[in-house]
C-alpha cells in the first residue's frame, strides 16, 4: 500500500485530495500548519523521516496574492523556503514529491497559451515566491512532479465562494472582463495529482480545465449553475501583478498520454450542483 503525506491538507486541493484518494488503496498522513509547519526545517525532516511516505504532495502554500504583497517574507517563507524543506526531506527519505504550482509565474499581455516550456516571469510576490520554490524542487529533489494550474476553486474558497457570498448579501461585484485563464475545480485538479502517485513520470506539468474565460464570465456562468443573481459590474483592472492572459496549455499531459480535466463549464456545474446537495 503507498504511503503517501498530503501538506496542506485543509485547503482547497488538499481537502479535494482527501476525497479522492481511496482510503483502501492508499496510507494517507494529512497535516496542515498545526501539524507540520513547512517553514520549519527540522519539523519537515522528522516526520518525513518518522513516517516515511512513499509520495509527498505539497499543496501548502500562502495563495492569497495581497497577503503576499503586505507580507512578502511570510510569502517567500512558505512558498518558497517551505518548498526547499519539503525537496530536502524527500530527498533524504529517497521518495517523490509533488509540488503545486501556478499561471501567475507567467506574465504576456498577448492571448498566448502557454505551455511548461514558455520562459517565467512572475509579476506579483505571490508568482515569485511560487517560481522560486519550484526551483528549489527542481534543484535540490532527484524524484519530482511540478504541477501548475490556475482559478482553483473548492472546499468554501476562492472566487466561487466570492460570487457565492455576494449573491447571499446581494452586494454588487466588481468583475474584471480583461483578466483570461481556466477556472480549474479543485476536484479536477485532484485527479490529476493521484495519476502521479502511481506512475513513474517526472517533470512540469500544467492541468488546467479545458477551455477558457474572463473572470466576468466567470462570474456569470457561476450564476447561472447556482440558478440566482447579483448585480455584475464590468471593470478593466490593472495588469501590474498578474498578466492579463494565462491560459495554461496541457501540453505534457496530452504528450504523455494521461486523463485531462473536463471542460471548465463541466466541472463547474458538477461542483456546485454539490454544493447544493450538501
Ligand atoms: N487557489 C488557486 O487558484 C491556485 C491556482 C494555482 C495553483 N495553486 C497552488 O495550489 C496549492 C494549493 O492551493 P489551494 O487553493 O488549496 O490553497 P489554500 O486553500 O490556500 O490552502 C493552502 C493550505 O496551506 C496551509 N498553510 C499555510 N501556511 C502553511 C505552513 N507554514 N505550513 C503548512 N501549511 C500551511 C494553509 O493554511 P491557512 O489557510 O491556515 O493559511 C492552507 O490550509 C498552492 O501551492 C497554490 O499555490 C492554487
Amino acid at each position: 500500500m503507498q504511503k503517501v503525506w498530503i501538506v496542506g491538507s485543509k485547503g482547497s486541493v488538499g481537502v479535494a485530495l482527501t476525497k479522492l484518494l481511496d482510503m483502501r488503496k492508499y496510507e494517507l498522513l494529512k497535516t496542515d500548519k498545526e501539524e507540520v509547519d513547512v517553514t520549519d526545517k527540522e519539523e519537515v525532516r522528522s516526520y518525513a523521516a518518522a513516517t516515511r511516505p512513499d509520495v509527498i504532495i505539497n499543496c501548502a502554500g500562502i495563495t492569497d496574492l495581497e497577503v503576499c504583497e503586505q507580507n512578502p517574507d511570510l510569502a517567500y517563507q512558505v512558498n518558497t523556503i517551505g518548498a526547499r524543506n519539503l525537496a530536502v526531506a524527500a530527498n533524504e527519505i529517497e521518495c517523490k514529491l509533488i509540488h503545486m504550482s501556478t499561471d501567475d509565474i507567467f506574465s504576456l499581455n498577448s492571448p498566448e497559451f502557454y505551455n511548461e516550456f514558455e520562459e517565467a516571469k512572475p509579476k506579483s510576490i505571490y508568482g515569485k515566491s511560487k517560481y522560486a520554490g519550484e526551483k528549489m524542487v527542481q534543484s535540490l529533489c532527484n524524484y519530482f512532479v511540478i504541477i501548475r494550474s490556475s482559478w482553483v476553486y473548492g472546499t468554501g474558497k476562492g472566487f466561487v465562494q466570492q460570487v457565492i457570498d455576494a449573491v447571499d448579501s446581494q452586494t454588487p461585484l466588481r468583475v474584471p472582463v480583461n483578466h483570461y485563464a481556466s477556472p480549474t475545480s479543485a476536484k479536477e485538479l485532484a485527479k490529476v495529482i493521484t495519476q502521479f502517485i502511481d506512475n513513474d513520470l517526472f517533470g512540469i506539468y500544467h492541468a488546467v480545465c479545458k477551455g477558457y474565460c474572463n473572470r466576468y464570465e466567470f462570474a456569470k456562468a457561476i450564476l447561472k449553475y447556482l440558478g440566482k443573481d447579483v448585480e455584475l459590474i464590468p471593470i478593466e483592472e490593472g495588469n501590474e501583478r498578474r498578466p492579463d492572459y494565462s491560459v495554461l496549455d496541457n501540453m505534457m499531459l496530452r504528450l504523455d498520454g494521461l486523463e485531462q480535466p473536463k471542460k471548465w463549464e463541466v466541472a463547474l456545474e458538477e461542483y456546485i450542483s454539490g454544493l447544493e446537495r450538501n
